[in-house]
C-alpha cells in the first residue's frame, strides 16, 4: 500500500498545517472522542487511521490514550516519526492488512479526513474489519469533507488524491451495517474559508446483548 500523492505533498502539508486543528470544533470533537473511549471502553488501545504527520495522534496520546498512528504514505509517516519520536506509527492503511494491530482488541478508531480517500465501494469492508477487531462499546469517529445533499456521496476535486465527500446519513448507514450505532454527529462549516461542510460522525460498537 502507498499514497504517492501524499508522499509528494508531505513537506508542503506539514508547512500548511503546523497545528492539528483549524477550528475549535475540530479540537473539541477529538477531545469528545477521547472522553467516549474512556466512558464506553475504559480507555484502551486506539488507532488514528490515516494519521498523516501525526499531530492528532499526539493529541490522543496527550489525553492518555494508548494510540497507534496508521498511515499508508511513507512521506507523511517519515514526518510523523521525526516530529513525534515517542509515539508509535505503522505503515498500513484503513483496511489494516499489515500485521501492526493483529491480536489487539480496539477500544476506538479515529479517521480524520482519511476515509474520504477510499472508493466508496471499499468502505463497508473496511468498517466491518474495524468492528471485528473492536470490543463492544468501542468508539469510532469518522471526520471529513461532507455534503449538505441528503443521501449523497460525491467525488470531488481534492488537491492530492482521489476523494469522495459523504453526507453524514450515508456514513451513519455504513457504520450501522458494520455493527456500530451512531451516538452523535456534526455537519457544519467551522471555518468560513472552507469550500465544503465538514462532518463528524461518532458511533459505538454494538455489544453482544444489543446487536
Ligand atoms: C488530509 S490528510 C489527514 C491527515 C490526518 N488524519 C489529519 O487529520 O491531519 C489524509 C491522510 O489520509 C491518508 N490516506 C489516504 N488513503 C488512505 C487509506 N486508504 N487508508 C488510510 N489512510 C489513507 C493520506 O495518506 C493522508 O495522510
Amino acid at each position: 500500500m502507498n499514497q504517492p500523492g501524499y508522499d509528494a505533498a508531505a513537506a508542503l502539508y506539514a508547512e500548511m498545517f503546523p497545528t492539528a486543528y483549524q477550528s475549535t470544533l475540530e479540537q473539541y470533537v477529538v477531545a469528545a472522542f477521547a472522553d467516549h473511549v474512556y466512558e464506553h471502553a475504559s480507555g484502551g488501545f486506539v488507532l488514528d487511521i490515516g494519521c498523516g504527520i501525526g499531530h492528532v495522534t499526539a493529541d490522543l496520546a496527550d489525553r492518555g490514550l494508548d494510540v497507534l498512528g496508521v498511515e499508508p504514505s511513507r512521506g507523511m509517516l517519515d514526518i510523523a516519526r521525526r516530529e513525534h519520536p515517542g509515539l508509535r506509527f505503522a505503515h498500513d492503511d484503513a483496511a489494516l492488512g499489515a500485521t501492526a494491530v493483529e491480536g489487539r482488541a480496539l477500544a476506538g478508531v479515529l479517521a480524520r479526513s482519511s476515509l474520504i480517500h477510499l472508493p466508496p465501494r471499499e468502505v463497508p469492508a473496511v468498517l466491518a474489519g474495524w468492528a471485528a477487531r473492536m470490543e463492544p462499546g468501542g468508539v469510532v469517529l469518522i471526520a471529513g469533507q461532507a455534503t449538505d445533499t441528503p443521501g449523497a456521496v460525491e467525488e470531488f476535486d481534492h488537491a492530492v488524491a482521489p476523494a469522495w465527500r459523504w453526507h453524514p446519513d450515508r456514513v451513519s448507514e455504513a457504520l450501522s451495517a458494520a455493527g456500530f450505532d451512531e451516538l452523535w454527529r456534526t455537519l457544519s462549516r467551522p471555518d468560513a474559508g472552507q469550500r465544503f461542510p465538514v462532518s463528524h460522525v461518532l458511533a459505538r460498537r454494538r455489544g453482544s446483548s444489543d446487536s
